[in-house]
């Protein structure tokens, strides 16, 4: 959302719709947007069921001068999404407007006590209740107290966001466990949940706190809790990404330029985090009991760090997914790593509040300065990819692996050696190859991807990244463990991939007859491999081994005609449980 004065009340659409596509990638099932049109004195309200890029297309033309603007981008909880579910949300009148993320738990009472009021509802949504809520208590207040009002009968979690023609100046906004940031340019302000949505407008931003109400005009912004004024001034900082940063340069996707960044992404996190002056600390809080909570690919990064832990010092860390974590409360104690990319994501949140609940340490392992983790850690270890955009994580994949085996390193004295270089020429040599066998392997219905001690995160990575982006399905195996059952799918024409590395080699040979015997068709990645990739010990092969099963996937989505950078159902960060 944004308010802004002046000529550039012109660009108020245009502005919004920019930001909303730097911030499709958290959802894409549908669009919207609504702007107080100055001359008619009304709000006006357009959404789209599909991606940005249809109400892009709609809103050509139409030219509005506007001091104030909401827009949304949705990934569907509640209703299926289409145009009626779609966000912005409006009362009963029209005169006020909501977008919302989040869940508001309590919307089947309040929407209940509404229609007894008389209000009529046109979705199925819990934030239309918002907006409706907004409207009766506008009867007898002003906007500001009617919103909080509104806000303190809400249960569940959200970040808000209203506009109302009673008020065409201010946008109010709250703040309860789901992101939300304000930033500040010339000549407007802007709240949002997303930091990448601000960087081109804004120059400076500052993170909006649990449980935080507050509103902006063009030239101020103003916060409260709990009935007191907040001074946020101290808050802001200088986003330390450019906005170039988030645009695909000269590459026809967001994922193929961040599987190309990575090897600077390596190098940089490398390099900042071998002089973070909190690594002293966090090796100190290290050489007692750890637990690691994480989701998706950092899931996958954690069990890089546990394996090599294991291996090396026959340390043993807990691993837990985030999303299952809370099930074992009591093991959420001690030292407890949280590594999420966005720093947003609601079950790691979760988890590390209930560590923080039992007296844990909590060291964030996070790519998003400013976002929910970093603030609610009590250190962070910041990952240096830069901004990711592409739905499925790469770059910030090795980015957490090189920060977490640098931490290794420095507690078992083994060296880690230009990652970044093998990243490169993984990239250089595996390409070609991942190409063809992307042409191969496109139409099939399912496979394996077997691995083996270190090769084994990569396995689950690797067959991961296929999934989401070719919607093969694809599973990640230990090469040992899948003559006991999985074997069963091998077949004439089924393929299984193999992820080398030098522990074991000869266990990958035995798995690659168990299943060639059958007829299935088996492919290596490694140095000798049908994808090539550079020779390494184990340690390292992270580095080597996952950007050929990053290409294959990408090749693989491509080739089908899919959008790499925007899988069907899924989201950037999940926000919600
Ligand atoms: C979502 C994304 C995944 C990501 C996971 C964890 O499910 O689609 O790509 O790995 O969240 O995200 P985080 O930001 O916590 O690393």
């Amino acid at each position: 959302a944004l308010a802004t004065t002046g000529e550039t009340k012109k660009q108020t659409v245009r502005i919004l719709l920019e930001a909303l596509r730097s911030l499709e990638y958290r959802g894409y099932d549908s669009a919207g947007l609504a702007v107080y049109d100055e001359d008619e004195g009304r709000i006006k309200v357009w959404k789209r069921k599909g991606k940005v890029e249809t109400l892009v297309r709609l809103l050509r033309g139409v030219r509005i001068s506007a001091p104030i603007g909401i827009a949304h981008t949705r990934w569907a909880t509640h209703g299926v999404p289409n145009e009626v579910n779609a966000h912005p949300h409006l009362d009963c009148r029209g005169e006020i407007a909501v977008v919302h993320n989040g869940i508001i738990s309590n919307y089947l009472e309040l929407k209940k006590e509404l229609i007894e009021k008389g209000h009529v509802f046109k979705s199925e949504t819990d934030t239309e209740v918002f907006a409706h809520l907004f409207e009766e208590e506008m009867k007898s207040k002003e906007p500001f107290e009617a919103f909080k009002s509104a806000i303190s009968k809400l249960e569940g979690y959200y970040a808000i966001v209203a506009i109302t023609s009673k008020d065409p100046e201010r946008v109010f906004f709250a703040r309860k466990e789901s992101p939300l940031i304000v930033g500040k340019g010339s000549d407007l302000n802007m709240v949002s949940s997303d930091i990448a949505s601000l960087l081109r407008y804004c120059s400076k931003v500052a993170p909006i706190e649990d449980g935080e109400v507050g509103w902006l005009t063009w030239r101020e912004i103003y916060v409260e809790k709990n009935g007191e004024r907040v001074a946020v001034g101290e808050r802001f900082f200088r986003p330390p990404w450019t906005p170039e940063q988030a645009t695909k340069g000269n590459f026809p996707h967001f994922m193929l330029k961040e599987i190309h960044e990575q090897g600077t992404a390596v190098k940089e996190t490398l390099m900042s985090i071998s002089t973070d002056p909190r690594v002293k600390e966090v090796l100190e809080l290290l050489e007692g009991r750890v637990v690691v909570v994480a989701a998706g690919t950092s899931l996958h990064a954690g069990m890089v760090f546990s394996y090599a832990l294991g291996k090396l010092l026959g340390k043993d860390v807990i691993l837990l997914d985030s999303s299952e974590a809370y099930h074992l409360e009591k093991l959420l104690k001690d030292t407890v790593i949280a590594i999420s990319q966005s720093g947003e994501t609601y079950d790691t949140l979760k988890a590390v509040r209930i560590a923080k609940r039992n007296g844990a340490k909590v060291i964030g392992v996070v790519n998003v300065l400013g976002s929910t983790l970093d603030r609610e850690a009590d250190i962070s270890l910041y990952t240096r990819a830069g901004p990711e955009i592409g739905v499925a994580a790469t770059k910030t994949f090795l980015s957490q692996v090189t920060l977490l085996l640098y931490l290794v390193s420095r507690m078992s004295g083994v060296e880690l050696k230009d990652p970044h270089l093998l990243v490169e020429s993984s990239i250089r040599k595996s390409i070609g190859y991942a190409r063809s066998l992307a042409e191969r392997l496109k139409e099939k219905q399912s496979m394996f991807v077997l691995g083996t001690g270190a090769s084994l995160p990569i396995a689950y990575e690797g067959a991961l990244k296929i999934k989401e982006i070719s919607y093969v399905h694809a599973e990640g195996y230990p090469a040992g463990e899948a003559k006991h059952g999985p074997i069963a799918l091998a077949e004439e024409g089924f393929p299984v991939l193999i992820a080398w590395t030098p522990e074991d080699e000869e266990k990958l040979q035995v798995a690659k007859e168990e299943f060639a015997s059958r007829g299935s068709e088996v492919y290596w990645v490694g140095p000798r491999g049908d994808i090539v990739a550079p020779e390494s010990d184990w340690l390292h092969l992270p580095f080597t081994i996952t950007p050929p099963f990053q290409l294959l996937a990408y090749y693989m989505a491509v080739l089908k005609g899919y959008d790499p950078d925007k899988p069907r159902n899924l989201a950037k960060s999940v926000t919600v449980h």
